[in-house]
């Protein structure tokens, strides 16, 4: 009998760690839609050059304050890379200049040959938050 209560004391304990322990990872992803949303302003300068929209700068930094874990990084490099490719004429070199043009940084390359699985933060003299 105390035995048996003693178990359902552990399984209680179980289930209320499956609630709470897990919820606080669920805010923190960034999903390929949220990188589409704010990268897509960005293709017209990578395709054609010209000046870089308001949008495509504000979209850059929105993803640099969202990445949480190295894993967020690797999802938004492989979604960029993925998008980058569908889009027809696109230049990486014009690409990659888009950080320095709105005075920020991409954690990574972006480029048909960067291995977005082993991308991640890195500590830098510009920053310590994101860079190559
Ligand atoms: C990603 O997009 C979803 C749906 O639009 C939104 O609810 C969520 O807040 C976005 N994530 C971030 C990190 O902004």
């Amino acid at each position: 009998m105390a035995k048996f209560a003693g178990g359902e004391v552990a399984f209680v304990g179980v289930i209320a760690c499956m609630s709470l322990c897990a919820s606080p990872r669920v805010d923190a992803t960034i999903t390929c839609l949220n990188v589409t949303n704010w990268l897509t302003p960005c293709i017209s300068y990578g395709a054609m050059g010209g000046s870089v929209p308001m949008e495509c700068c504000t979209g850059i930094h929105e993803l640099n304050a969202a990445y949480k874990t190295t894993e967020d990084v690797r999802k938004a490099c492989s979604c960029f890379q993925n998008g980058a490719a569908m889009s027809p004429g696109v230049d990486y070199d014009r690409l990659n200049e888009l950080p320095g043009k709105c005075s920020s940084n991409y954690p990574y390359r972006v480029s048909p040959d960067t291995d977005c699985s082993k991308v991640g933060f890195a500590l830098s003299a510009q920053s310590s938050k994101y860079l190559i």
